[in-house]
């Protein structure tokens, strides 16, 4: 029998620990969130995109009558970009989440179907994607989505 360890860094800043351009994507996913169409959780989650070129694109959660075919605001902004500028890498992603009339103080974690998509933006553009997650306590920071989603199925998982 063997065993081994996957270890995962998560940084944990306040505010005014991070870089101008981290602040200001936080803040546009904040925004983001009045954009988001939540009739049903009531849970408006917002996303920002920085490209390499500098371009933001930004996200929202899109709900439905039929519950399952709704789609998180990451998904939303993520394929919103990769169709609009496909030659533009995704350096970071922001994620916000609002509710019952606050921003909530621990960051929201993206759901198992959000990290595998933006696992394959990493292995498109073959460059990590830094992921910010606001909590209004502090943002948890994650240099690479391999670091959300430690154990990874790719492309390449098919051709072993
Ligand atoms: N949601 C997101 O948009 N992103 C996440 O990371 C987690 C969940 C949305 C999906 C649904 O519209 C609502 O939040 C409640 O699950």
């Amino acid at each position: 029998m063997e065993k081994y360890n996957i270890s995962c860094e998560v940084s944990i800043y306040q505010d005014n620990e991070l870089p101008q351009e981290d602040r200001e994507l936080i803040e546009l996913a904040k925004g983001a969130t009045g954009h988001s169409y939540s009739p049903y959780s009531h849970f408006q989650v917002g996303a920002a995109l920085r490209l390499a070129d500098g371009t933001i694109v930004t996200g929202s959660n899109q709900e439905n009558a039929s519950y399952p075919l709704g789609l998180c605001a990451e998904r939303t902004a993520i394929f919103h970009a990769q169709h609009t500028y496909p030659e533009q890498p995704i350096t970071a992603i922001a994620i916000a989440a609002f509710a019952n009339g606050h921003f909530y103080p621990e960051p929201i974690s993206p759901c198992g179907a959000c990290r595998q998509v933006m696992l394959e933006v990493e292995d498109r553009y073959k460059q990590p994607m830094r992921v910010l997650l606001y909590g209004s306590d502090g943002t948890h920071v994650v240099e690479s989505v391999k670091d959300l989603l430690p154990f990874q199925f790719v492309g390449d998982s098919m051709q072993k």
